[in-house]
């Protein structure tokens, strides 16, 4: 990444929701510490993949970058700007920069408008009006995402799945973005067109210069789109590196056992990994484990790792920029772990 100040710049983010109980005052009674003092940056035109099992927080971290939550502490700057906690009218400009794609491509568009109408609502809110007209924008918009410029006046209903996510990415690139923050955006789709829908932001991205936040919670889907990856456990980033860093060099047990996931197709230059077994669930949120998180389900916790939280720093044996959350990190030659786990299912 460039010394330059990074597009978007996270610091310490947090977001705790409370749960309100009690009869008949409701009271705030605990919190979901859905996301607990994240630090990353992404550059301009960068891809930051951010990957970990289901409730981990990777929804919440996109919500809060794209200031559709509150965050409960911390600090996001964009273009070196601070907009934690800017308001509506301090944010109009930003909206329109950092945009979002959902993992349903169903349920985020509205089925009574036709595609027209869909892709160029960004610009109705915004009263942006483009040279040549929104409808010349929006056909060149389908065209962008492979999609027929003449099927303007048809409604989502129409399009397929893999064509609705289409429709999807050409309204977030209406106003010219600079980021993108992509949740699952290819999670609901058939295997076979998952894809399709890759390689259309990945010429996205490469093309157009966008930087993408890209959420996954699979290392295999992330590994071709992002060239950063961190990886997220119950609300913290556990490991960040580059990509090769991350897939050759994995420091974090729970990345090793993420990795050990993922099929021997997709990680083709890297030696035959032996499968991983988690134990038991991810703990809740709500309680989480004391020191390290994850030891709880890790095969080589000590005392330690239920005192003391390991920080998330460039551990001996790291590349620069690559940096690990744990005591005791796994080198090439760890044997791998035990199996621990009885259950024929894997966890991960
Ligand atoms: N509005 C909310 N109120 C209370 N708790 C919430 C809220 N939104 C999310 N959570 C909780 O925060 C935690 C993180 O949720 P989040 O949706 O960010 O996870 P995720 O990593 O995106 O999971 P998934 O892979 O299932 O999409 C979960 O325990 C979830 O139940
Ligand atoms: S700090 Fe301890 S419990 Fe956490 S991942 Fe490392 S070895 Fe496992
Ligand atoms: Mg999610």
């Amino acid at each position: 990444m460039s010394s330059t100040t990074p597009l978007l710049d996270v610091s310490g983010l947090t977001k705790h929701f409370p749960i309100k109980g009690g009869f008949p005052i409701r009271r705030t009674v605990g919190h979901v510490q859905a996301v607990d003092g994240l630090d990353f940056q992404v550059g301009e035109g960068e891809s930051l993949g951010l990957v970990g099992e289901s409730g981990c927080g990777k929804s919440t971290t996109g919500r809060l970058i794209t200031r559709l939550l509150e965050p409960t502490a911390g600090k996001i700057s964009y273009q070196g700007k601070d907009i934690t906690h800017a308001n509506r009218k301090q944010l109009a400009p930003v909206r329109s920069e950092i945009q979002m794609i959902f993992q349903d491509p169903y349920a985020s568009l509205n089925p009574r408008h036709t595609v027209g109408k869909i892709i160029a609502g960004p610009m109705e809110i915004n009263d942006i009006n483009p040279a040549g007209g929104r409808e010349k924008r929006v056909r060149e918009l389908l065209e962008i995402v492979g999609l027929n410029p003449e099927h303007y006046n048809r409604f989502p209903h129409e399009f397929s799945g893999g064509q609705r996510q289409r429709i999807g990415v050409a309204r977030a690139l209406a106003l010219e973005p600079k980021l993108i923050v992509a949740d699952e955006p290819v999670s609901a789709l058939d295997v076979s067109i998952q894809a399709q829908v890759v390689n259309l932001l990945q010429k996205v991205q490469q093309e157009l210069g966008i930087a993408f936040v890209f959420i996954a919670h699979d290392l295999a889907v992330v590994r071709h789109f992002s060239q950063r990856v961190a990886v997220m456990y119950l609300g913290k980033i556990v490991e960040i590196a580059d990509r090769d860093d991350l897939y050759g060099n994995p420091r974090h047990p729970y990345t090793r056992a993420l990795l050990s996931a993922v099929p021997e197709a997709t990680v083709d230059e890297t030696p035959a990994r032996e499968r991983i077994r988690l134990q038991g669930d991810v703990p809740s949120p709500i309680n989480p484990p004391s020191g390290c998180r994850f030891r709880t389900r890790c095969w080589k916790a000590t005392e330690k790792c239920a005192t003391e939280a390991p920080p998330l720093v460039q551990v001996e044996g790291n590349k620069p920029g690559h940096l690990t959350a744990c005591h005791y990190p796994e080198t090439a030659d760890t044997v791998p772990a035990p199996r621990l786990s009885k259950d024929p299912e894997p966890a991960v």
